[in-house]
């Protein structure tokens, strides 16, 4: 039992029947000269029908303190409890020593479904669709960490017209041979340039020729939607080329879906789904389109284009009911821009109409903008493929990590080592701030091995680390945690570090209760400052107290222990060394 349930328990027993639970009036302090606890005593003075000051000093002296407590302090109305800090900073790291990789987890059982990244095929994977690929991701880590049973999700934008485009394409320059999805993309630009330029009657000479594309394009997906076998066997060849590079993204990335059920999944339910709406009595025709009418300023919504077509919101009110009854989630988490914001309160809205279950499940989180981000070739551009980023952060954390870190270790994978700084300079960048917030993606930001950064947090492990093997080497092993000598950990200095690592699991909840990864992002920045500011004076080699060096040994090996489950929760690769 920690120390607080310990104290409220004690609290409830000696204070009589008629008084309020006093464990949820027990507050912490803002400032923590008043303690670690204190307990306002508002309340029980008008039960015991005296002043505040007074029922605070009463109380005092019903209750007989554990050892845990150090010392109770009346000061006004307010009763103030310090811990002792001896017990306390032990207990702390005992506990994570002890429960290594699991500190932190909890036994929450119920199912959540987390959707994210869900690119569009047959379009650029631009780096937009790289925030929600991040955040999703570090969701999904910290809700398994609790013990959720997620079940992650990529929505895939595998169904639309866009495939009429990459089909119309391909009709009126030729199919490329083997081709990856680069080629896929260059096709789909030129498709869809030239029905800008027709639509702008800007078509150059060349192209004067070329039929309708736009209408092309519809044509091929309503056959697409009919189920017409030559349509089918195209979209299955774009859908392949395209699942093949995304796999082996999320692969470098670290990243790992449950399913890749797209828009296309759920094709078959759509005309189930037409007929609830039908029968739910909420469809009504706008200008041939049918659509749910919605209070304000929610509007029309339109369900089934003019010409029958299922729209992106079909597809979701079909993935939403099917998520429903084939998981019972508790929650389902949308990991999706905040462009998509009105899109999702009018998914609630028309489920809310037909009286969906589901519509109180849906969780959006939406995430704000990041305009491109400058590659060598200079451009700043929202389409730059994730592959080129994913190169460059290679190239320049390789640089980075030459110029920046003087002390390299001789057996270092210099390449294993680019790769993880890249991806972590860039994980960090993203998972820092809160979701919400736009931002520039700077370089040079990222990559700095002093700055808040992803590298900075690897390199500030792999110092701990190293640390660790000298200890190793010099016969400093931990074997018995009762050698922990309390008296080392309770300096203002060193109990700083100690109660943040004991506040890790609240981090963790907290996170999950905001959908805010950067709650973990900071949580880890601040303990590898905390942590180095003050690790020169804590002497773990070279001092002749090995009571105290054992001590500092814990203390490093729980705070290690706790970043990598910080840095492992956000996505953050883990270097042992660098
Ligand atoms: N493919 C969509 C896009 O790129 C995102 C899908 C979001 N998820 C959903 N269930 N609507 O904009």
């Amino acid at each position: 039992m920690d120390t607080k349930q310990k104290l409220i328990n004690i609290l409830n027993q000696s204070a009589s029947a008629e008084l309020p639970d006093l464990g949820n009036l027990l507050m912490i302090p803002k400032d923590s000269t008043n303690g670690d606890f204190t307990l306002p005593c508002f309340q029980l003075a008008k039960i015991w029908k005296i002043s505040p000051p007074e029922a605070s000093k009463k109380l005092l002296s019903l209750i007989s303190l554990p050892d845990e407590i150090e010392k109770v302090v009346p000061v006004g109305p307010y009763l103030n409890f310090f811990l002792n800090r001896k017990i306390q900073a032990t207990s702390i790291i005992n506990k994570i020593l002890e429960e290594g990789s699991n500190y932190g987890k909890e036994k929450h059982k119920e199912t959540i479904i987390v959707e994210y990244s869900s690119p569009n095929i047959a379009k650029p994977f631009h780096i937009g669709h790289l925030r929600t690929t991040l955040i999703g991701h570090a969701l999904d880590r910290t809700l398994r960490h609790l013990g959720y049973n997620v079940i992650s999700i990529n929505h895939l934008g595998d169904w639309g017209a866009q495939f009429g485009f990459v089909w119309a394409g391909c009709e009126l320059w030729g199919k490329p041979e083997n081709p990856d999805i680069d080629d896929l993309v260059e096709v789909y630009k030129r498709a869809t340039t030239l029905k800008k330029q027709q639509d702008e009657n800007t078509v150059p000479a060349e192209d004067k020729d070329k039929p309708d594309i736009n209408l092309m394009a519809r044509e091929y997906f309503l056959r697409l939607e009919d189920n017409d076998t030559e349509a089918l066997e195209f979209w299955n060849w774009c859908l392949d080329i395209s699942l093949k590079y995304l796999k082996l993204t999320y692969q470098r990335l670290g990243v790992h879906f449950d399913f890749y059920t797209g828009e296309s999944f759920y094709r078959d339910q759509l005309e189930n789904i037409e007929k609830n709406l039908k029968e739910s009595n909420v469809l009504t025709d706008s200008r041939g389109a049918l659509g749910v009418e919605l209070e304000d300023p929610l509007g029309f919504v339109r369900i089934f284009a003019e010409d029958g077509r299922s729209l992106y919101i079909t597809r979701d009110i079909a993935a939403a009911d099917y998520r429903y009854k084939t998981y019972s989630p508790e929650k389902i988490i949308y990991v999706v821009g905040a462009p998509q914001i009105l899109h999702f309160k009018q998914l609630i809205g028309v489920l809310n109409a037909i009286k969906h279950p589901v519509a109180e499940k849906i969780v959006h989180v939406p995430y704000g903008h990041v305009p491109g981000i400058s590659t060598r070739a200079g451009k700043t551009d929202v389409d730059t493929s994730l592959k080129a980023l994913l190169r460059e952060a290679h190239d320049r954390a390789l640089n980075a990590y030459k110029t920046q870190v003087s002390k390299r270790p001789e057996d270092v994978d210099e390449e294993l080592v680019a790769e993880s700084v890249g991806l972590s300079a860039i994980f960090f960048h993203y998972l820092s701030r809160s979701n919400i917030k736009d931002f520039h993606f700077i370089w040079d930001e990222a990559l700095s091995f002093q700055g808040d950064t992803g590298p900075y947090l690897q390199y500030a492990l792999a110092r701990i680390n190293s640390i660790e093997s000298k200890a190793k080497e010099a016969g400093l092993v931990l074997d018995d945690i009762s050698k922990l000598n309390g008296e080392y950990l309770s300096s203002p200095e060193v109990y700083e570090i100690v109660k943040l690592l004991g506040d890790f699991p609240n981090i963790i909840k907290k996170t999950a209760l905001d959908y805010e990864p950067a709650h973990i992002a900071q949580y880890a920045l601040d303990l590898a400052k905390v942590f180095s500011a003050n690790y020169k004076s804590l002497r773990v080699l070279g001092e002749s107290d090995t009571n105290k060096s054992l001590t500092y040994l814990a203390l490093f090996k729980a705070v290690a222990n706790v970043m990598k489950i910080s840095m492992g929760l956000i996505g953050v690769p883990v270097l042992d060394k660098m």
